[in-house]
């Protein structure tokens, strides 16, 4: 009898762990979608309540966990509970985020610090508490989701350009620290990405003209993403680490 066919990322991190952080919707959701096909046990860490059940829509072994990322006792309960649960922690995805949009000269000092702690902040809280187990068993992959936003300058995104840029600075950082103990640490910067916060951003006019600058023609569709963030996640990546991979259909090449 003929064995069902197998695709290459079939299976291609099995037996792994993964925390992903934001993973009840959007990109997150799809990176989960596309992990768990792959093999992995999946722990999904979301402010939406809705988390859990998507957890365990993909089976027992997976988990969701209702928690806000910037709350950083609660992503180290978490974390603990995850490596007690599983016994290891391979994957981290950092892609919890928030697009809080004025002009630089409206911005309110509210607008700044929330952005600047979901994007920024709590995505290192998260990568020190994980890396800590990553370290001591001497594997890992992170990979944090910054944006073409990270090297270029949008309009209305003062708060979130530093975000994604202080997020792409961190990446190095530990991927320097860690690379010594098998973690890779890497960025990823997508250009608009067809999911609630893409559409909530550039809706409209502004959204048909941004179209107009990315020479591929058109957004990204989450399950894009997923897959270059899972090649980042995988065992064969093990020499790509410190590094800012603009998923962005060449926004960012002139
Ligand atoms: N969509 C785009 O156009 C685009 C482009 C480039 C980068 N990104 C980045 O991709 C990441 C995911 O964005 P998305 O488009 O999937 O957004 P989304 O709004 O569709 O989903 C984000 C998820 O993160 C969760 N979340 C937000 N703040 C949280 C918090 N404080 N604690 C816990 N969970 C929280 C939300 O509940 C939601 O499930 C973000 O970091 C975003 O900046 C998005």
């Amino acid at each position: 009898m003929t064995q069902p066919e197998q695709t290459v990322s079939e299976g291609a991190l099995h037996g792994r762990v993964a925390l992903i952080t934001g993973g009840a919707s959007g990109i997150g959701l799809a990176v989960a979608q596309h992990f768990v096909r792959a093999g992995a046990a999946v722990v999904l860490l979301d402010r939406a309540a809705t988390v859990t059940e998507v957890a365990s829509a993909f089976g027992a072994r997976h988990s969701g966990v209702v928690l806000d990322v910037t709350s950083i006792p609660d992503v180290q309960t978490a974390v603990a509970a995850a490596a007690e649960r599983y016994g290891r922690i391979d994957i981290l995805v950092n892609n919890a985020g928030v697009a809080l949009l004025s002009s630089a000269l409206d911005v309110t000092p509210e607008e700044w610090d929330a952005s600047l702690d979901v994007n920024l902040r709590s995505a290192f809280f998260m990568a020190q508490t994980v890396g800590r187990f990553m370290v001591t068993q001497g594997y890992g992959r992170i990979v944090n989701v910054a944006s073409q936003a990270s090297v270029v300058a949008l309009e209305r995104h003062a708060a979130y350009c530093a975000s994604k840029a202080g997020l792409v600075g961190l990446t190095r950082v530990l991927a320097l620290e860690w690379a010594q103990y098998g973690v890779t640490v890497n960025a990823i910067s997508p250009t608009v990405v067809e999911t609630e916060l893409g559409k909530r951003a550039w809706a409209g006019e502004i959204g048909e003209a941004m179209k107009l600058n990315i020479p591929v023609g058109r957004f990204g569709r989450p399950e894009e993403i997923a897959s270059a963030i899972a090649f980042l996640c995988g065992e064969d990546a093990g020499l790509i680490t410190g590094e800012n991979l603009m998923i962005d259909g060449g926004y960012t090449i002139r």
